[in-house]
């Protein structure tokens, strides 16, 4: 009978673990999906901002948001052979508003301001979403 009580008593802890975990899983979830980064911080997208990515974590859906002087910079998505070496690809979208917000897709994504001399003196960044 007591081994009984105990399993019954075990099958309802399970239950609301299940649930516990469960929610932890949407909350998770609803952050990931919100999570909104301003590129730089403080000091926005400049000629220095490769580095800002480092050290953070990112989850593919997180939005990078561009903040620079509009007609200072701009924010071209490339790949990978595009960042190494500082060439937008025909075609490639380029985002000019100083205020661009941009959502990141799982892998490496790379960012270049195509504005000549400015990608080669280090506007570039690469960010990798889980
Ligand atoms: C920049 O864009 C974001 C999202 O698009 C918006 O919420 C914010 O108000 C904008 N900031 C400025 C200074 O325009």
């Amino acid at each position: 009978m007591a081994q009984g009580r105990g399993s019954a008593r075990a099958g309802g802890n399970g239950a609301a673990v299940l649930a516990l975990v469960l929610l932890c899983v949407l909350l998770h979830g609803e952050f990931a999906e919100s999570a909104v980064y301003t590129v730089g911080d403080r000091g926005g997208w400049t000629l220095n901002s490769g580095g800002w990515p480092r050290g953070k974590r990112f989850r593919a859906g997180d939005v990078l948001q561009f903040k620079y002087g509009r007609g200072a910079h701009n924010v071209v998505a490339v790949n990978a052979a595009g960042y190494k070496s500082c060439s937008a690809p025909r075609g490639a979208k380029v985002y000019s508003s100083g205020n661009d917000s941009v959502k990141l897709s799982r892998g490496t994504n790379y960012f270049i301001c195509s504005i000549p001399g400015h990608c080669g003196a280090g506007m570039k960044m690469a960010v990798t979403a889980a």
